[in-house]
């Protein structure tokens, strides 16, 4: 097959009233340069001094590791100058994160998890950068405020993530479907390799961390229960796999079918309501996933009608293959939610 890359792509497959392609294009292409250089940074990990703790502590109360805050350097100074965005906001950031005075700004808005699954670097497992591209609500000429950024999921214009794995791999949607892109180092490009992804309507593999059963409620311990039942809709038990970082448990359920929980857990009463974001997390990869005709909850609503009212929000996610979702919000309804 020709090679297609993505910017030919976008401008092929743009069903939907183009955007200002020129602003986007540029976009899109900034953020696939600021991946190249997250994923030649994650590959050499275990060569170069980046593995393990900065000794800050983020946000989130999390300890900084060194390729977490190298990548979101990398996003913030990058993106910074891409002159189409007039605002940003990022997992590792507290706050807006503003376009500095004198450089060009436009009509996007820009959120993100620079790296996600940072617990598994020194293991070399899959890590991640995922994405979430709105318009801006303000008008032009004023400075961006918080109402660009806490918007509904369903304003996204484009969302998706970048795999750093075996190869590097970046998955995304901009409202026509969801793609696949595999970086060819040879040529420095992502080439199309997953066109039109599709979630299969059933599978066979849930994901949660079952290690926090104890701190369930009855509802989320009745669903996991159902998923190792061998009389359940599939007459068999599904399997379990959970590898702990969330875009390679995501992009296993786009690929293979199932469903991936992160509930609400009673572990900490500062987050009773899980511990993945909804603007930074959830909120991108629901698009993908329903762009790709999978479903995404959190337990009772479909993510994308969640109005923000924090940029670092937390929200339970139930996300994957239909008949999961919808057999998950069947048991959360049966227990009143
Ligand atoms: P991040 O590295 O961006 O903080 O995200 C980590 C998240 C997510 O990747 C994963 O699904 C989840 O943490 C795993 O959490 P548990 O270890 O509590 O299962
Ligand atoms: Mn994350
Ligand atoms: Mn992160």
């Amino acid at each position: 097959m020709p090679e297609v890359n993505v910017t030919e792509h976008l401008l092929l497959n743009q069903k939907k009233s183009p955007m200002a392609r020129g602003q986007f294009t540029h976009l899109l292409n900034q953020l696939i340069l600021s991946f190249k250089i997250i994923s030649r940074e994650v590959t050499k990990a275990g060569l170069v001094d980046v593995l393990g703790f900065t000794g800050e502590i983020n946000v989130q109360g999390e300890e900084v590791k060194k390729l977490d805050e190298y990548s979101n350097n990398v996003l913030i100074h990058r993106m910074s100058r891409a002159g189409v965005i007039c605002a940003m906001s990022s997992e590792e950031n507290e706050g807006i994160i503003e376009i500095p005075a004198g450089f060009p700004t436009g009509d996007y808005v820009l959120i993100f998890d620079p790296l996600d699954g940072s617990s598994n670097i020194e293991a070399n497992i899959n890590i991640g950068t995922i994405f979430s591209v709105y318009r801006r609500k303000t008008p032009s000429e004023q400075p961006a405020t918080l109402e660009d950024l806490l918007q509904q999921g369903v304003n996204q214009v484009a969302a998706g993530y970048c795999l750093y794995g075996s190869s590097t791999m970046m998955v995304m949607t901009t409202g026509s479907g969801v793609h696949g892109f595999t970086l060819d180092p040879s040529v420095g490009e992502f080439l199309l390799s997953h066109p039109d992804i599709k979630i299969p309507e059933r599978g066979s593999i849930y994901s949660i961390n079952e290690g926090y059963t104890r701190y369930w409620d009855a509802a989320t311990r009745e669903v996991v229960d159902y998923f190792k039942e061998i009389d359940n809709e599939r007459k068999s038990p599904y399997s379990s796999r959970y590898i702990g970082s969330l875009v390679a448990d995501f992009h296993r359920t786009l690929l293979y079918g199932g469903v991936f929980l992160y509930p609400a857990d009673m572990r900490d009463p500062k987050k009773p309501k899980g511990k993945l974001r909804l603007m930074s997390e959830a909120n991108p990869l629901s698009f993908v996933a329903e762009q790709a005709w999978g479903l995404a909850t959190d337990g009772v609503h479909r993510i994308l009608d969640i109005q923000p009212t924090a940029l670092h929000q937390r929200v339970p996610l139930i996300i994957g293959s239909p008949l999961e979702v919808e057999k998950v919000r069947e048991i959360y309804r049966k227990h009143g939610y």
